[in-house]
């Protein structure tokens, strides 16, 4: 009889600490999942601040092209520019929400960034210097004034929801 009770017990304790752990198989699997969306969508988004810190490595990439006139460092330096990845969703929704309508001109200036960055790429292809300095002249434009107009709103914004999360 004793016997059975411990066979019994054992059935039990065998069947939960199973049932246990496909659970949690199932939630590593699960994060798993998450974990490869993720990497697929940041392929093509970045957060806000490192992006703008590429920028800025970009635009010392083409004005060390310029200054060499090495036509490929500045077609480098303004395709990346050009092909800047897009903001990911927290970020998106934070400038949404700190703009409201004006989001309509921020992404005009952002805008202006790419198209003119791509036309500084192309003129670099054809070694012409004073088109790569117009179109340089114009992206330089785009990214201060997004800056002027929308920096400091965006920061307060964003200070004010990582003091909300503590
Ligand atoms: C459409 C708007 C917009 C454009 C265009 C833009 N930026 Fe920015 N940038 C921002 C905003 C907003 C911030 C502040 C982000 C924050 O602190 O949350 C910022 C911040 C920065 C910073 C500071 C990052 C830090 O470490 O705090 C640098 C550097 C920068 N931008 C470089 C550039 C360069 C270079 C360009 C042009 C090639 C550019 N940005 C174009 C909106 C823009």
């Amino acid at each position: 009889m004793r016997y059975l009770t411990y066979l019994f017990l054992f059935i039990v304790f065998f069947s939960i600490s199973c049932e246990g752990d496909s659970k949690t198989k199932d939630q590593a699997k699960k994060s798993a999942d998450a974990q490869t969306s993720q990497q697929a969508s940041d392929v093509e988004t970045m957060l806000l601040i490192p992006m703008m810190r590429l920028l800025l490595s970009d635009m010392y990439k083409v004005n060390d092209g310029i200054y060499t006139e090495n036509y490929k460092r500045i077609e480098q330096g303004a395709r990346s520019i050009a092909d800047h990845p897009a903001m990911t969703e927290i970020d998106k929704n934070l400038v949404k929400f700190a703009l409201g309508k004006e989001i309509k001109r921020f992404v005009k200036f952002d805008m202006v960034v790419h198209h003119q960055a791509d036309s500084m790429a192309k003129a670099a292809q054809q070694n012409k210097m004073n088109e790569v300095l117009r179109h340089y002249n114009i992206v330089q434009r785009g990214c201060v004034d997004c800056h002027s107009n929308y920096r400091t709103k965006i920061i307060e914004i964003r200070k004010m929801q990582d003091e909300k999360q503590q």
